[in-house]
């Protein structure tokens, strides 16, 4: 399913939008590495209203999760590590069960019970080496290898 090459992908944002909204928006895409991405980590964690797991559980694994990615330092390009690894609290994922949960794009794998002793799995076994987790994945749903990002709603704005 997952292989370890990097996925060219495309971003347009139409010079149209002259504005410091463009430059504004260019220099984000540029300066954090946002067409870099991948994976992009999804939890469910600080839930306006807890359902799969309490608040604080969520939190802790969301905590555990970005300590461990600023440890491996991947939320930043690198000349070795050519990727970044964008994370976020998604407040619920309408699952309401099996404690966080956790979706992993562009894999498009959610992982049950994500607590800190899997998210340790799931940040070296599928962050870094690409490998899906299968005895906490209860879906696979990937996107396409590339997308093409247009902002002509900006124009519009
Ligand atoms: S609170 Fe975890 S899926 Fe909704």
């Amino acid at each position: 399913m997952s292989n370890n090459k990097v996925i060219q992908t495309s971003y347009q944002i139409p010079k149209t939008t002259k504005s410091l909204e463009y430059k504004a928006l260019s220099n984000c895409v540029k300066s954090l590495g946002l067409a870099k991405i991948q994976p992009h980590i999804f939890i469910c964690a600080d839930q306006t209203i807890a359902n799969c797991c309490s608040k604080r559980a969520s939190l802790e694994s969301w905590e555990y999760l970005k300590k461990r990615l600023q440890e491996f330092k991947l939320p930043k390009l690198q000349e070795s590590h050519p990727i970044c690894v964008f994370k976020t609290k998604a407040n619920c994922l309408q699952v309401y069960c099996s404690r966080p949960i956790m979706v992993v794009y562009r894999d498009g794998v959610w992982y049950r019970q994500a607590n800190p002793e899997v998210i340790e799995q799931l940040v070296q076994e599928h962050s870094i080496g690409n490998k899906v987790i299968e005895k906490y994945a209860f879906l696979t749903h990937p996107l396409p290898e590339t997308s093409l990002v247009s902002c002509e709603h900006l124009i519009e704005a």
